[in-house]
């Protein structure tokens, strides 16, 4: 196929696309054909800023030469490895750094290709750990409403959209939810973490009175609800529900696919929010988007205990074919070492005033009902039409695209992530355009 037909494709019917409007787009594509630190290409030739990072993913900005350099290397010198009773060392090496950026804590690191994997990974492991300790009754999930925590159905089962579960029939038993955060009547336009709602970590108080906590497993959050439409924890939440879980006895999960990686200005939101909890969940920026790869990241209190029994037996009977796949790995060092080399895991905390001075310079526009932001997240949250939701952030989506910046809408907020090498004069470009945007806006 000549690259002229890849990136001019004339029938658009097979791919069934993910998470897409697919009548919509198959109407009127929009395609991108290359991509170089902050922008993309389109296929008509347009140069787009990228205000979403891809998908919360590419935070070093795009086709950085050490990680392409590093895949081409690793994919002519050992393609793949058996993941099961067998190794290689760039595995080793990448789950001895990430341990390095980790909070201290954490010691181990297993390896999945996906977000919604770490997830389904993390939610079996804290289950298989009471019972390894003798206390299998413990199998109750806890999620959070507006929770996202991938597709697979442990995830849409602890998760909190409603569009994600409805079509899919009874999902997990013995899952329940705390209610989610958002107070726009008291916390709106709040810079960073809202004052109200830390008690609403008390509902686990309730639901331990509900359900026994001797029958909860563990609890899961996003500590920074970010596909919901950018929740930030209000202050004090996160600590309240460590303690909760610590007087319980219950595993504390943090959902970090999108804040792990530098978003909020470290390297994990553990790290940020002085949190800790006991099992962290990665992808995304872990490769900078560009291998699929996932991880979770657990301490030595959580891994030892499965570490019993006859030496020669399997531990824990979980995992994929590609944990830890040799161009992945080579993808994530590389990715870790450009984090290193350019200071990117911190660089959203020096550019927070800026960004957010830029993004509350929003508040004022047509329709907009709130704006939240911390590190580089930046939310900006519109009145919805009547009888029309997502329809009036949707367009907001299309006209920037054709102003050319990449945002991204979730109901009617629109949620923006840049790639964590964005200059200011770029911050103004992308908040410039979007207030442009807004004030067109029916
Ligand atoms: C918090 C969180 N968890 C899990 C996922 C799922 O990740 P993936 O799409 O890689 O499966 C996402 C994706 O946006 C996410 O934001």
């Amino acid at each position: 196929m000549s690259d002229r037909s890849a990136s001019a494709p004339n029938d658009l019917r097979a791919f069934w696309m993910p998470f897409t409007a697919n009548r919509q787009f198959k109407k009127s594509p929009r395609m991108f054909v290359a991509a170089r630190d902050m922008h993309y290409t389109t296929s008509d030739g347009r140069q787009v800023l990228d205000g979403t990072a891809g998908l919360w993913c590419c935070n070093a900005g795009h086709c950085r030469p050490k990680i392409t350099e590093a895949i081409q290397k690793q994919a002519a010198e050992l393609d793949y490895a058996p993941a099961f009773q067998m190794g290689h060392p760039k595995a080793f090496e990448l789950a001895s750094r990430l341990t390095e950026i980790a909070p201290e804590p954490f010691e181990h690191v297993f390896f999945t290709n996906s977000g919604s994997e770490s997830v389904e990974t993390a939610l079996k492991i804290a289950i298989a750990w009471h019972r390894a300790r003798g206390e299998g009754a413990r199998t109750r999930l806890i999620g959070r409403e507006r929770g996202y925590h991938g597709v697979n159905f442990g995830g849409i089962s602890v998760g909190g959209i409603v569009a994600n579960r409805k079509h899919f029939g009874t999902l997990l038993t013995g899952v329940d939810h705390l209610r989610h955060t958002h107070l726009p009547e008291k916390n709106a336009f709040t810079r960073g973490q809202p004052e109200h709602g830390a008690e609403l970590a008390d509902d686990l108080e309730r639901l331990c009175a509900l359900h026994d906590p001797s029958t909860i497993a563990a609890v899961i959050v996003e500590p920074m609800a970010g596909s919901t439409g950018v929740l930030l924890p209000p202050k004090g939440y996160l600590q309240r529900l460590r303690e909760i879980c610590d007087r319980h006895g219950i595993l504390l999960i943090f959902d970090e696919v999108i804040t792990g990686f530098g978003r909020l200005g470290s390297p994990f939101a553990a790290q940020h929010y002085d949190i800790m909890p006991d099992l962290i969940t990665t992808a995304k920026g872990l490769t900078n988007g560009v291998i699929p790869m996932g991880a979770v990241l657990t301490t030595a209190r959580i891994h030892d205990a499965f570490m019993t029994g006859p030496e020669h037996m399997i531990e824990l009977f979980h995992g994929y074919t590609y944990s830890g796949n040799p161009i992945a790995a080579a993808a994530g060092l590389a990715t870790l070492e450009t984090y290193r080399d350019e200071a990117l895991l911190t660089r959203a905390a020096e550019l927070e005033p800026y960004w957010l001075d830029a993004l509350f310079s929003l508040r004022g526009l047509p329709h907009v009902i709130d704006i939240r932001g911390q590190g580089l997240i930046g939310a900006v949250e519109l009145e919805p039409i009547a009888g029309e939701p997502t329809r009036r952030a949707f367009s907001a989506f299309l006209k920037a695209y054709e102003k050319g910046i990449l945002i991204r809408t979730t109901g009617d907020t629109i949620a923006m992530s840049p790639p964590l090498i964005i200059s200011k004069a770029q911050i103004d470009e992308l908040i410039g355009t979007l207030g442009d945007v807004l004030k067109t806006l029916d």
